[in-house]
């Protein structure tokens, strides 16, 4: 199985609607998961410029799935669930 990427988005959007503490997200995945899961800070993901009005941010993609009004707990799910497929 290909390693697991998470990208957080710390783009201005994001960054006001709370992603600057998902970066402490690297120290909790390193624990649970080792290095079966990279993550990664990132520039705009560009999708708060498609629904600025109801932006959803902050945004975090987990290999290719986006997921909105990101928390640490729902990022772990999907991780789970994205190895749990993969195994
Ligand atoms: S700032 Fe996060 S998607 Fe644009």
């Amino acid at each position: 199985m290909d390693k697991i990427s998470v990208k957080v988005c710390l783009g201005t959007t994001c960054f006001v609607k709370n992603s600057a503490y998902l970066p402490k997200l690297k120290e909790i995945v390193a624990k649970e998961f080792g290095d079966k899961v990279e993550v990664a800070s990132s520039l705009c993901l560009g999708v708060c410029s498609t629904n600025w009005e109801i932006s959803k941010a902050p945004y975090i993609k987990v290999n290719n799935v986006l997921i909105q009004e990101a928390t640490i707990e729902k990022v772990l799910a999907e991780i789970e669930a994205q190895i749990k497929k993969g195994e």
